[in-house]
């Protein structure tokens, strides 16, 4: 379906044209001036010069041409030569009525679909999830599914750090503490175990363990090193033990990002792409593009124009080893050949900009994929504390994201006990939703490359630009539906009136709104803008309540109306939440 800004700009285009100016001109925007109007044109002033004539008289000419239009109640022509524009209420109505029939309340579905993969999350394997894991998990997410709803194919990846020398500090550690285990035993040729023999509370604590000893002791730092090469040449009772640390991390990992409704198309890691390193290297060396720089294999990225200087591109490491850009370029190869995507979204923390400038460039350099494939850097801010410095515990430590949430949840969950009697499990539920909308919205509402203060109180707030301020006007609404059924009506075949109020107008014309905020945030990769959008509209909507008797109406045509309003608004806000990764209680 046409966007609404879109149709009223076609017919104040058909009026340009047809009083003689060229039709581009007739572009209508929201008015910046609500007291005056509703929306408008300048284009009379954009012509002026063109056509030599003063604004005010174009902009009198178009208006004769759009007396008769069905879409505007009033068109002005004001000084120096706007065109003041108010929507006709009948017009406005069909197409919300249109709109709420649609498929996807009318987001028009792409002439050819694109694959996109989005690689987000991007957590290391035996470490726990921390604060520093929300933001990537958290937009990303969203901006999958924003993708999807566009009508995309979307694909999720976790890309786990699951190869470099953590591997081997562990491996290290564990032949310290456990020397007898078999996985250490070169001449062992059975089967291992099935069990692994570490927990996840173990491995969490051996890893930064033995990864400070690392820096301490260089012996114990040749070991680990010396590990990791073992691991990633095969040795079996290393891989074997590699595998039982990536089984316990992932599924621990999962449960955790089960909590923020955080969901992953594939678990895909570093690891997966050893094996076709060897042939994108060989590649890479025989095109001549990768050359020996003190000892490392590198191809140059840098071009001409660039302001900086662009540090080569390590494929290989002096001893032989793979890095991060080798394991990020071999990945490109391994999506290009099993998906041939239209693009790769990377959402990952802005530091991290030139590693992905140097990666994206070799790619292109050496011809990884296709040359019509979209690569790109999605760089998030910091999230800070409210001294404004990375976000830190009480005692400076880097808090568990398992923590920040339940910490949320219970102040949450007081919360909502002080002044409802909720049973137990309902209010628990219902408080953990609230948390996570809480900490969501508060970095989604930010635009993401920005760096944020995480803001409990003000997150939290049930007022406000907040998570639980959205939620709690989305309860509010399902509860006038609620007690109207209660009462002995039927939600079934509702239909909305033209609008008579001036409250209901502005509702219905945010309502018109959400194909074309779809659509930008999707070409944005932007879920900043769909939070914009329905806190616009959860505020319309209380005016809305304010000035409305809904339930007391005594009109039943309106009171109808106004409850089929309700629906529309309500599925509009839900839908969007569920663009933004979270979702709302029946009651709080
Ligand atoms: N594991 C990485 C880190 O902790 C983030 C991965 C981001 N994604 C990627 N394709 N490199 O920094």
């Amino acid at each position: 379906m046409k966007k609404f800004i879109e149709v009223i700009s076609k017919e104040v285009m058909k009026a340009f044209e047809k009083s003689g100016y060229d039709a581009e001109l007739g572009r209508v925007s929201v008015s910046n001036r609500p007291d005056l109007c509703e929306y408008q044109c300048n284009g009379a002033m954009a012509g002026a010069k063109q056509y030599k004539k003063a604004p005010i008289m174009i902009a009198n000419e178009v208006l004769a041409n759009l007396k008769d239009s069905q879409a505007f109640s009033s068109v002005e022509a004001v000084m120096p030569g706007f065109l003041n524009l108010k929507i006709d209420e009948k017009f406005l109505l069909d197409f919300l009525n249109k709109m709420v029939t649609e498929d996807k309340f009318g987001v028009e579905m792409p002439e050819k679909k694109q694959t996109i993969i989005v690689d987000y999350g991007g957590p290391n394997v035996a470490k726990p999830l921390h604060v520093g894991h929300l933001r990537p998990a958290i937009i990303g997410e969203s901006i999958k599914r924003i993708a999807r709803y566009a009508g995309h194919q979307v694909i999720g990846d976790v890309h786990l750090g699951d190869w470099g020398m953590p591997m081997g500090q562990i491996i290290t550690e564990l032949r310290v503490r456990k020397p007898d285990l078999c996985y250490f035993d070169e001449n062992y040729t059975g089967e291992y175990p099935k069990e692994p023999p570490f927990t996840i509370s173990e491995l969490e604590e051996i890893y930064p363990y033995a990864s400070g000893k690392c820096k301490k002791e260089e012996e114990y730092k040749a070991k680990a090193l010396e590990a990791t090469a073992q691991l990633q040449n095969g040795r079996r009772g290393y891989r074997a033990l590699w595998q039982h640390i990536l089984n316990v991390s992932v599924s621990d990992l999962k449960k955790n990002y089960q909590k923020l409704n955080v969901e992953f198309d594939l678990w895909m890691g570093e690891s997966d792409v050893d094996g076709i390193i060897p042939q994108m290297v060989e590649r890479m060396k025989k095109e001549g593009l990768a050359y020996i720089s003190d000892g490392a294999l590198v191809v140059d990225v840098k071009e001409e124009t660039d302001k900086k200087e662009l540090p080569p591109c390590i494929i290989l490491k002096s001893d032989g080893a793979a890095n991060y850009e080798t394991t990020d370029l071999a990945t490109i190869v391994w999506r290009e050949k099993e998906y041939s995507p239209n693009a790769i979204i990377y959402v990952v923390d802005k530091r991290q900009e030139l590693h992905f400038e140097q990666v994206f460039r070799c790619a292109r350099k050496t011809k990884l994929l296709r040359e019509e494939a979209d690569l790109q850097f999605i760089g998030f801010g910091t999230m800070n504390g409210a001294d404004g410095k990375p976000f830190k515990t009480r005692d400076g430590g880097v808090l568990r994201l398992e923590y920040l949430l339940q910490q949320i949840a219970n102040e949450m969950y007081d919360k909502i006990k002080e002044n409802k009697e909720l049973p137990e499990e309902e209010a628990r539920n219902t408080a953990n939703m609230i948390a996570l909308a809480a900490v969501k919205y508060g970095d989604l509402s930010n635009q993401a490359s920005k760096d944020y203060i995480f803001d409990t109180e003000r997150f939290t707030s049930f007022e406000g630009d907040t998570g639980p301020y959205l939620l709690y006007t989305i309860v509010r609404i399902k509860s006038i539906l609620h007690k109207f059924e209660e009462n002995g009506g039927s939600l079934e075949n509702l239909t909305c009136i033209a609008p008579t109020t001036a409250a209901e107008k502005d509702l219905m014309k945010d309502l018109v709104g959400f194909n074309a905020m779809v659509e930008d945030a999707f070409t944005e990769r932007a879920p900043h803008k769909v939070c914009a959008y329905i806190y616009r509209l959860a505020n319309e909507f209380n005016s809305f309540y304010h000035a409305t008797k809904i339930l007391s109406q005594e009109d039943a045509v309106k009171k109808n109306g106004y409850l089929a309003l309700l629906q529309n608004t309500l599925c509009i806000l839900e839908t969007c939440i569920e663009l933004l990764g979270f979702y709302a209680p029946e009651r709080m």
